[in-house]
C-alpha cells in the first residue's frame, strides 16, 4: 500500500518514483481513494522537478490500465487514423481533418479533451452543435467508425478515466503545461483509442504550452518514444501558435469556421494546416498513397463536395444538428478597430485567448459551464495590411460588460506597426 504524501514528497525533492508506485498513485485516484489535493500537489511536484522517461512511461501505462481499450485494426480490419493537438487558440483542426480523411475512405477515430486554461478543446466544441453527443460506448464508438468512417468522442468512464480526471485537475490548478503531463495524457488516449497511425500538431509559440521550438521538440520526441513503445506509427507536425489559429475563437463559431474550411472557404492558415495533416494522415493509412496524391485527394474531397457530406453523416450519426443554423449565436456583436493605419505586427494568442475564456468560452473552475455562443471573429491577423477604423476583431458577447471588457483586451492584443512582420509560415518543423 502506497503512501502519496510521502510520494508526493520524494517526486518534490526530485526522486524517480517506481513504475508501481505510480501506478498505485494513478489508479487509486481514478478510484476515488486518493483526493483530488493530493494529485493535484502530486502534479505541481512534477510541474518542478519533472518525469524521467521511465516515469513517463509509467504515467501513460497506468492512465490506459484506468480503463479498458481498444483495437480498432482489429475490430475494423482497416488501419484506423487519429490527430491530436497539444492545445492552441482557436484550433479547430480535428474538426475540418476528420471528415476530410473520411471522405477519402480512410476511417478516423479520435478521444478528444477539453478546454485546457485559455486553450479550447475539441469536446466543447463539438458540444457546441445541438444534440451532439460526446459519450459514446466503446462499442458504438468501433460501429460508428466502421459504418459511419469517423468518430470523435470523449474519455467516458471506460476509456481512460484517470486521464479525464486528471486532465480536469490540472486544468484549475496550474499544472497544464508540463512536458511529461502533457505527453502520457496525449498518447494515453491516442494508444488506448486504437489507432493505428497518429499525427500529432505540437503547438508552438505564445498561445501554446510550449512556447519554444526546443521545448516543442522535446515534447514532440516524448511522444514519438511513447508511441513507438506502443507499436504506433506517429508523425509531429510543430507548428505556429504565436497567434490565433485561423480566424474564430471560441466554440461555436470555431465549428462554423471548420465547416467553412471543409467546403473550401477557410481562412488561409488554417486550411493550409487542415489539408496538411489531412494528406499526412491520408500517406499514414493503408491507402499507402505517397505525399503528393495524398494531397490532391484531400483537396479534391474538399473541392467536389464530398468533404462536406462526410461532415454531415458523422454529425448526424453523433445525435448532432447538421444545420448550421442551428449554431447558437451571441446576442452581442462589437467591433475592435484599428486606431491607426499600419500593418498587424503581432497578434497574442494567450490574450485572445484569455479574452475569449473570460466571454465564458472556457471553464475557470472545474464545474464552471461553457457558453457556446461567444467568442471573437479575428478578421485581421500578422501581416495584414489596415487603414485606422477597419475592423481588427468582432466580438461575440453575451451581455454588454463582459463585451466591452473582451473589446479592451482584445485591441491590447493587437500590435500595429508601420511594416508588416516577416511572412512566418503555420508549418514550422515535422519530426517522424
Ligand atoms: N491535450 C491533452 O490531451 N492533454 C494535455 O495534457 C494537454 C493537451
Amino acid at each position: 500500500m502506497i503512501h502519496p504524501a510521502e510520494l508526493i514528497q520524494r517526486k518534490r525533492d526530485g526522486e524517480e518514483l517506481d513504475s508501481e508506485e505510480i501506478a498505485e498513485l494513478i489508479l487509486g485516484y481514478a478510484r476515488g481513494e486518493i483526493p483530488d489535493y493530493q494529485l493535484a500537489a502530486f502534479c505541481m511536484a512534477v510541474y518542478f522537478r519533472g518525469l524521467t522517461p521511465r516515469e513517463t512511461y509509467a504515467l501513460t501505462e497506468a492512465l490506459i490500465r484506468s480503463g479498458e481499450t481498444v483495437d480498432l485494426g482489429a475490430a475494423l480490419g482497416r488501419k484506423v487514423v487519429d490527430k491530436h493537438s497539444t492545445g492552441g487558440v482557436g484550433d479547430k483542426t480535428s474538426l475540418a481533418v476528420a471528415p476530410i480523411v473520411a471522405a477519402c475512405g480512410v476511417p478516423f477515430g479520435k478521444m478528444s479533451g477539453r478546454g485546457l486554461g485559455h486553450t479550447g478543446g475539441t469536446l466543447d466544441k463539438l458540444e457546441a452543435i445541438p444534440g451532439f453527443r460526446v459519450e459514446l460506448t466503446i462499442d458504438e464508438f468501433i460501429a460508428q467508425v466502421r459504418d459511419v468512417g469517423v468518430a470523435i468522442v470523449g474519455q467516458t468512464a471506460e476509456l481512460v478515466p484517470a486521464d479525464k480526471a486528471l486532465y480536469a485537475l490540472r486544468d484549475v490548478t496550474a499544472t497544464v503545461d508540463q512536458l511529461s503531463l502533457i505527453a502520457a495524457s496525449i498518447m494515453s488516449k491516442k494508444i488506448a483509442a486504437g489507432a493505428q497511425a497518429i499525427v500529432l500538431d505540437v503547438k508552438v509559440g505564445d498561445g501554446a504550452f510550449m512556447k519554444s521550438i526546443e521545448d516543442a521538440r522535446h515534447l514532440a520526441e516524448a511522444m514519438l518514444a511513447l508511441g513507438e513503445h506502443a507499436g504506433r506509427k506517429v508523425v509531429c507536425l510543430l507548428t505556429d501558435m504565436d497567434q490565433p489559429l485561423g480566424s474564430a475563437v471560441g466554440n461555436a463559431l470555431e465549428v462554423r469556421e471548420a465547416l467553412e474550411t471543409v467546403r473550401g472557404q477557410g481562412p488561409p492558415d488554417f486550411a493550409e494546416l487542415v489539408l496538411d495533416a489531412s494528406a499526412r494522415l491520408l500517406a499514414l493509412s493503408d491507402l499507402e498513397l505517397d505525399e503528393a496524391e495524398a494531397r490532391r485527394r484531400a483537396e479534391a474531397a474538399v473541392s467536389d463536395g464530398s468533404a462536406a457530406a462526410s461532415w454531415r453523416r458523422w454529425l448526424e450519426a453523433q445525435g448532432g444538428d447538421a444545420d448550421e443554423s442551428a449554431l447558437e449565436q451571441a446576442p452581442i456583436v462589437r467591433e475592435v478597430v484599428a486606431d491607426r493605419s499600419g500593418a498587424v505586427a503581432r497578434l497574442g494568442a494567450v490574450r485572445v485567448g484569455v479574452a475569449a475564456l473570460h466571454l465564458g468560452a472556457g471553464r475557470r473552475t472545474k464545474d464552471d459551464e461553457i457558453d457556446h455562443a461567444v467568442g471573437i471573429v479575428c478578421r485581421r491577423k500578422r501581416g495584414d495590411a489596415v487603414d485606422a477604423g477597419d475592423v481588427l476583431a468582432e466580438v461575440h458577447a453575451r451581455d454588454d460588460s463582459s463585451a466591452e471588457a473582451a473589446v479592451r483586451a482584445v485591441a491590447a492584443a493587437y500590435e500595429l506597426a508601420d511594416e508588416a512582420p516577416p511572412a512566418h509560415p503555420v508549418l514550422l518543423e515535422v519530426i517522424e
